[in-house]
């Protein structure tokens, strides 16, 4: 009897959201834009379906509840796809857990981070991460998941 949980026959992608990303839609939209979270995660459920992948959300504000989210990830999903949002230029931890779970994972940001001020100039998340994409509003999460299928193909072909 393995010990293992047993991994879905759909390949699954966990979108997880960090602080305030929850107000996406209004919040800041000359720096986010105007698209709700709501309307991101059903995008994104829509184009993981239509071509064979589950995607599972999650948002929270609290770092603990990130961590413990990845750690769940460990042997049940295939790719994760991260906005850490304030998280990712601060958290260790964060970090940590990416590496202890072994999970690929796509660092995401709606705005180009490197454009904005110094401090987050700096990523927690980016040398853990398999890549990082960033600046292209919603559809840094479009092409996250573009990423991230692409990777779940890679090792279905054993390449
Ligand atoms: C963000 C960029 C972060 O610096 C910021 O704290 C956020 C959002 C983005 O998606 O552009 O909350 O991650």
């Amino acid at each position: 009897m393995s010990a293992k949980p047993e991994r879905a026959a759909q390949p699954t992608i966990l979108l997880l959201n960090g602080p305030n990303l929850n107000l996406l839609g209004s919040r800041e939209p000359d720096q986010y834009g105007t698209t709700t979270l709501a309307e991101i995660e059903a995008d994104l459920t829509r184009l993981a379906a239509e071509r064979g992948a589950a995607l599972v959300c999650a948002q929270s504000n609290h770092e603990g509840e990130l961590i413990e989210k990845i750690q769940e990830a460990r042997d049940r999903v295939d790719v994760i796809l991260l906005n850490a949002g304030a998280f990712t230029h601060t958290s260790v931890a964060l970090a940590d857990a990416i590496r202890a779970a072994g999970v690929p994972t796509i660092e995401v940001h709606l705005s180009n981070i490197y454009r904005r001020e110094a401090f987050r100039h700096q990523s927690y998340i980016a040398p853990v991460a398999v890549g990082q994409i960033s600046g292209f509003g919603a559809l840094s999460y479009r092409l996250a998941l573009d990423a991230a299928l692409d990777i779940i193909a890679s090792k279905q072909g054993g390449r």
